[in-house]
């Protein structure tokens, strides 16, 4: 029987063993042994649980205790949750996590760790809740050179658009909705304002470009700047506004990684996903795309992750597998003013002559209602540093700029 420990009775730890129970017989023919819940720790107190007899509230129990051989960590957040997983991995345990936070900050570090401790770290619920991306980006694509990478990385932001376009619900009640599902973070400002979606690309990059990419560096905007008006304009451009994390490999080797809201062309396999649906496209140089699509928050989409993870464990008790990155300076990122993009402008007081003069040829939209003195049109790519520019000579005049990306 293999003995493990749960760390953090919240959404996903509850889902978590909620899911090992209920699917117990088939798990045990899965990992080849029962799996068994020895404890859970967390400060609060659960005097109605099923499980009340497993709750703990010291952490050195389960280090110390040679029954466990893996750690699940559902915690969330750095601390206390890296020290809890570092020294798990120390003692020779298994560690799984859905902490996207200390995956895309700790990553490289726990990985290294665990090679040379020869167990496993194991966080496909990190990314897409419950849509498997991890395992198989570092597996089933292992043969390829990957180019691209852009997905809608974020169940509460996509949620909250959906909600706004389709139903016309108030952003506020939106999420709302969204915190009483489960899906957003304990501070739903991370989901608002890209962070989430950003460690998230942070951590699919590093596995697919094998060097550690670091959140803080990546340029991230959110949803909250996204007007009634650039829906409209967006219907008329023929597509949809999405919260992207896209990171692309560039011809001298650098990687662009951002996140931010984007007009999506209605032939992208990413612009019908809708609600708390994530989807992740994957361009590699031999399969082209292949696009993963799935619930990417919630209870036991997220745990269905978690448990897939412990099962691998406790198979692989003896023995870690390859999946791995390496700490990086971050040299190989390329410097976000050099990122290079089509944009959609809203402007007020300004003439065609003036934007063509500064744009060049631009594609004009329209919407229903609009004044006379308001534009709105789709730019030639350019790059960051010349978008600076040209948006600080019209000052006040920008009501508004989204990035176009073709996926
Ligand atoms: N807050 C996250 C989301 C949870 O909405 O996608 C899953 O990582």
């Amino acid at each position: 029987m293999a003995k493990i420990a749960v760390l953090g009775y919240g959404v996903v730890g509850s889902g978590t063993v909620e899911v090992i129970e209920k699917n117990k017989k088939s798990l045990t023919e899965k990992a080849g042994q029962e799996i068994e819940v020895k404890y859970i720790l967390d400060l609060r107190d659960f005097p109605d649980s099923p499980y009340k007899d497993k709750f703990i509230k010291d952490f050195n129990i389960i280090l110390n205790d040679p029954e466990i051989s893996v750690v699940v960590e559902v915690i969330g957040g750095i601390k206390p949750s890296y020290d809890f997983v570092k020294s798990s991995l120390l003692a020779g345990k298994s560690v799984v996590t859905s902490n996207k936070e200390l995956v895309a900050q700790k990553g490289a570090e726990l990985l290294k760790i665990a090679h040379e401790k020869k167990v496993n770290f194991f966080f496909e619920a990190s990314v897409g809740g419950g849509i498997p991306i991890i395992r198989p980006l570092h597996q089933c694509l292992s043969a390829n050179r990957i180019d691209e990478i852009a997905g809608i990385l974020n169940g509460t932001t996509n949620f909250i658009l959906t909600k706004m376009i389709r139903d016309n619900m108030p952003f506020d009640e939106a999420l709302r909705t969204a915190q009483e599902l489960g899906y957003a973070e304990r501070d739903p400002s991370a989901d608002v304002n890209g962070i989430d979606a950003c460690r998230k690309i942070c951590i699919l990059a590093s596995l697919a470009f094998g060097k550690h990419v670091y959140p803080d560096k990546i340029h991230t905007e959110g949803i909250s700047a996204i007007t009634p008006e650039d829906v409209e304009y967006c219907e008329s451009f023929g597509g949809s506004i999405k919260l992207i994390g896209w990171a692309s490999r560039e011809d001298g080797g650098k990687v662009a990684v951002m996140v931010c809201p984007a007009f999506i062309s209605e032939d992208s396999q990413l612009a019908g996903v809708n609600d708390v649906f994530n989807a992740i496209l994957v361009r590699g140089d031999s399969t082209g795309d292949v696009v993963f699509y799935g619930k990417g928050a919630g209870k036991l989409p997220t745990a269905s992750a978690v448990v897939a993870d412990v099962v691998i464990a406790v198979k692989m008790s003896s023995s870690s597998i390859s999946l791995y990155w390496e700490d990086s300076d971050q040299s190989f990122i390329e410097d976000e003013k050099n990122i290079t993009l089509q944009s959609y402008i809203r402007t007020v007081n300004v003439d065609k002559n003036t934007v063509e003069k500064l744009f060049g040829e631009v594609e004009y939209l329209s919407r229903k209602g609009a004044p006379d003195n308001e534009l709105a049109f789709i730019t030639a790519a350019l790059s960051e540093n010349e978008y600076d520019k040209k948006l600080s000579s019209l000052g006040n005049n920008v009501l508004g700029r989204i990035r176009v990306l073709n996926y």
